[in-house]
């Protein structure tokens, strides 16, 4: 029922012209792979030529970010239409860089998700717990306060379209990823969350990813998990074989 998302996230890296030809490079060497969809989020400079480059594809493109507002006077902003309007269809939210390095709430999380359906732009909504919280026994409650707020007015419909990226912070470029089990046992706490605020049927076409130090090595038992539905890639999607290799886990 739920299609694999393998979802790379660029951060701050490659100019424009290096993110064409990463997917110029990218689009023969996936051509033919079925049963996944691809995504990938460059800067916002390189949305337009990167959306270009890719049409036709099947693969998707992203913004990192976006704005809750339309248009208006928010120097340095960006808004979800704009993005839609430069030729991505998906945009990701809350990423947990954004949250402890530019000051973004719950509250922030859920304007912007809902400015970007409004925009018919796909988000990618981030949650995870920090080292401390899972240290300190707190991540099913760190979940589920970023999914009750984060997701505070999404229908069950708009639920089933959209996906959600579990991303424990410290796994965020550390090298040191989630085992399976720890993914899994988040995963099924979000999904039981999902089936309880939002209904089973909901729920169970909701993708939830997992990302944080995802790399060819280890995709396919985190795969092989039942509620990870795909990844949020950082370090290991700005190279092309890594990321092939990452889209085609079910062959290596
Ligand atoms: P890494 O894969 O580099 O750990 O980054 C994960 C991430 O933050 C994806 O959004």
């Amino acid at each position: 029922m739920r299609t694999p998302l393998m979802a790379g996230n660029w951060k701050m890296f490659k100019s424009v012209r290096e993110s064409v030809a990463m997917v110029t490079a990218l689009r023969p060497k996936i051509d033919g792979v079925t049963g996944v969809d691809v995504l990938v989020a460059p800067t916002f400079l390189a949305v337009p030529a990167v959306a270009a480059a890719l049409e036709g594809s099947g693969i998707h493109v992203a913004a990192q970010n976006c704005h809750w507002e339309r248009e208006g006077a928010f120097t340095g902003e960006v808004s979800a239409a704009m993005i839609r309007d430069a030729g991505a269809g998906w945009v990701i939210v809350g990423h947990s860089e954004r949250r402890t390095l530019f000051g973004e709430t719950d509250l922030s999380v859920n304007r912007k998700l809902r400015a970007a359906i409004t925009a018919t732009l796909t988000p990618i909504v981030c949650i995870g717990e920090t080292l401390d919280e899972r240290e300190g026994g707190q991540t099913h409650d760190v979940l589920d306060r970023q999914i009750q707020r984060g997701l505070d007015g999404v229908t069950g419909a708009e639920l089933a379209a959209l996906v959600i990226a579990y991303e424990p912070v410290w796994a965020i470029g550390t090298g040191r990823t989630a085992t399976p089990e720890q993914a899994q046992d988040a995963h099924a706490h979000i999904r039981g969350r999902l089936t309880q605020w939002f209904g089973s049927d909901a729920a169970a076409r909701c993708r939830v990813l997992y990302g944080g130090s995802v790399k060819p090595d280890n995709v396919a038992t985190l795969m092989a998990q039942p509620d990870v539905d795909g990844a949020l890639i950082g370090g290991a999607s700005l190279d092309v074989d890594s990321f092939t290799r990452i889209v085609k886990f079910r062959v290596a």
